[in-house]
């Protein structure tokens, strides 16, 4: 596969890429060829500072959580490694389902060991023996490769009872997840490895805590995971230079929609929306850009100078999450659209509280009524939908129902959708 396009980052591999350097260019079913890329050079650094230089390292270099929500890594380590109560649980949420979102399948596809690597050095950090990866079922390749991968891992002593020889004993085990949404949503994801529904706990306890078996757990994303390894190969300090002063790194956007060249682009963080469509390939008619996945919110082609951080985006009033930029031309039905987001949400809400349950059938059911008509909106459904949403985002008990009526939100804003 050709890898994909970059800007220029500091201290990095070829074409500038730290993420990614290796995808399409190593062979992800061969540890051999993953080492003579670099492999295991982090997992043998972390071995020398022990778990917790690691989790110094960690916090120096100011990474927070890929998955969407930003929590600082390190403070979620430390809080894990501190708790008296064991065993302790290092979680990997491989469970990408977000609409518009497929860095984490890239990595596991194309660098499979590195999330080993990686996930071993957690593990190491937090004080654990025993690692789960929960993937999202609708990933077959990525099984297949990550399983391969861990057998040749252990049989090379690169997990196992005597980890390099360093007599730290680690293990990995993948579970697969059903094709719930709610799933990857922590506390669900941990009573789905348990056996339960994927229902959400509510938080607090928080998982560093009580987590998976109510152990102290560091549940972690895919691609928060992998940025371990050049924190650990090029030092916290060179790590923390690249991207801004509060969003620290490189970081990974999936690009889909109307644009010429869709993908993964490893950017580092503060480059702005426009930047990132230039290189997508941007439509002259651009209407709007969906940031952050339908969790996320909508904004306008007026608007590409946003810095691609967690506080620029902020600032915007708009949220980064997991990296989706799903960009919109004006051939595009917006109202059929928002009917369609919202109709995710009605089929992936878990049912376990009213706002949630009710409200996304009801918001699913004004915007039918408006996308049957000729897209123009009633004031009253108009109306009904803020009250609705505004209930959802203050009453849910998960991430779910807060943030389902955030896209339909930011279309009606920003957009001047019904108008
Ligand atoms: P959250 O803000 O509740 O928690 C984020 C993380 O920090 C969790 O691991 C939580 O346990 C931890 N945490 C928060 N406060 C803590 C404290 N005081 N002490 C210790 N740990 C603490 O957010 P949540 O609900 O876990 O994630 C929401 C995000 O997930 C959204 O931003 C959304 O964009 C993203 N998302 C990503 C998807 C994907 O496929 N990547 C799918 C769906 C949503
Ligand atoms: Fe379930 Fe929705 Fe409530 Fe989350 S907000 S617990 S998905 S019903």
């Amino acid at each position: 596969a050709e890898p994909p396009a970059a800007m220029a980052v500091p201290q990095a591999g070829q074409d500038g890429l730290v993420l990614l350097r290796r995808i399409g260019r190593v062979d992800p079913a061969s540890l051999d060829d993953y080492r003579a890329h670099g492999g295991y050079t982090a997992l043998r650094r972390a071995f020398a500072i022990g778990p917790a230089g690691v989790i110094r390292e960690v916090t120096d270099a100011g990474l927070v959580g890929r998955g969407g929500a930003a929590f600082p890594t390190g403070r979620k380590w430390q809080a894990t490694a501190s708790q008296p109560e064991h065993p302790h649980y290092l979680v990997c949420n491989a469970d990408e389902s977000e609409p518009g979102t497929f860095k984490d399948r890239v990595i596991m596809e194309g660098d499979p060991y590195a999330l080993i690597e990686s996930m071993t050095i957690a593990g190491y950090a937090v004080g654990t023996h025993k690692g789960y990866l929960y993937l999202r079922g609708e990933y077959p390749r990525a099984l297949h490769r990550l399983t391969h991968a861990i057998e040749q891992a252990r049989a090379h002593g690169l997990l196992g009872d005597d980890v390099l020889g360093q007599g730290y004993a680690f293990d990995i085990e993948i579970r697969r997840g059903a094709g719930a949404y709610i799933c990857g949503e922590e506390t669900a994801l941990f009573n789905s490895i348990e056996g339960y529904r994927g229902e959400p706990r509510s938080k607090p306890p928080f998982p560093v805590e009580k987590g998976l078996f109510g152990k102290p757990t560091a549940a972690n994303n895919v691609e928060t995971l992998v940025n371990v390894l050049p924190i650990l190969t090029m030092g916290a300090q060179a790590y923390a230079a690249i991207g801004t002063e509060k969003s620290t790194g490189p970081k990974l956007f999936c690009v889909s929609g109307s644009v010429d060249r869709p993908g993964i682009y490893e950017l580092p963080f503060g480059a702005t929306l426009g930047d990132l469509l230039d290189l997508a390939g941007k439509p002259g008619n651009l209407r709007a850009v969906l940031l952050g996945g339908a969790a996320g919110g909508f904004v306008r082609p007026d608007e590409l100078d946003i810095p691609l951080t967690f506080e620029g985006t902020r600032e915007a009033g708009t949220t980064l999450g997991s990296g989706v930029v799903l960009a919109l031309d004006d051939t595009v039905p917006l109202p059929r659209i928002l009917l369609r987001i919202a109709e995710f949400f009605r089929d992936e809400s878990c049912g376990q509280c009213v706002p949630c349950r009710v409200g996304t059938v009801r918001q699913e059911e004004a915007l039918h009524r408006i996308a049957e008509s000729t897209g123009a909106a009633a004031a009253s459904d108009i109306a009904l939908l803020r009250e609705v949403g505004r209930a959802m985002r203050d009453a849910s008990i998960c991430g779910l129902g807060q943030t389902a009526w955030n896209a339909v939100e930011s279309a009606i804003d920003r957009l001047g959708a019904y108008e």
